[in-house]
């Protein structure tokens, strides 16, 4: 098999890390690859911020009531923003380089998971994405999608199974 056919093959959330830290030239390799994802019209509206503090993590991971409690125990987590006011289609631009980041951790023998912000709200009902501006400072103007974090795998997962693949989701020539 391929290696990148392997490696989307492979790919599944971790949600369990390691406390092992991240090598400071793997950390680089994620953001270059976060920094050469392609966005519509080259308007490159996203901005990425790298967590590392312990207890910036563990704060971030209270940003939702569920799904979100793993960031606390990851070693590093890359915040995806993007500026609205620059471009119309930034959820899509920022959603690709989310999955740049999980693809390239991935490669590097590292699990990632995405963690969904936009239209997301803590424990008490206010919105996820206040919560995590307010955390990091982020500018009011910058949206923030999603939180991906990173580090070893504490445990592996199996790949997909081939056989199992829906199929039926494809159409040919017409619906
Ligand atoms: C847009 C999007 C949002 C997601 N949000 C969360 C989340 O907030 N928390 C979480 O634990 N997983 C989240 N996930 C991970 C999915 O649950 C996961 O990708 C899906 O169950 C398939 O499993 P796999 O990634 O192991 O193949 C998200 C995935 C995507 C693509």
């Amino acid at each position: 098999m391929r290696k990148f056919e392997q490696l989307i093959k492979e790919r599944r959330s971790t949600r369990n890390f390691t406390d092992e830290l991240l090598r400071q030239e793997d950390v680089e390799i994620l953001l270059k690859a976060a920094l050469m994802s392609p966005t519509s019209k080259n308007t490159t509206e996203w901005s990425f911020i790298v967590v590392e503090n312990k207890q910036t993590l563990e704060q971030l991971a209270g940003c939702k009531a569920h799904g979100a409690a793993m960031i606390g125990k990851a070693p590093l987590a890359i915040v995806v923003c993007a500026d609205p006011f620059l471009n119309d289609v930034w959820i899509e631009d920022a959603a690709i380089a989310s999955i740049y980041i999980q693809l390239q951790a991935e490669d590097l023998g590292l699990g990632s998971c995405w963690v969904q912000i936009r239209n997301r709200e803590t424990k008490n009902g206010s919105s996820s994405e206040e919560y995590v501006r307010e955390v990091l400072n982020i500018p009011m103007h910058m949206q923030v999608l999603s939180i991906i974090p990173i580090g070893y795998k504490a445990k592996s997962r199996d790949p997909f199974d081939e056989n199992k693949l829906q199929w039926e989701k494809i159409h040919i020539d017409k619906w």
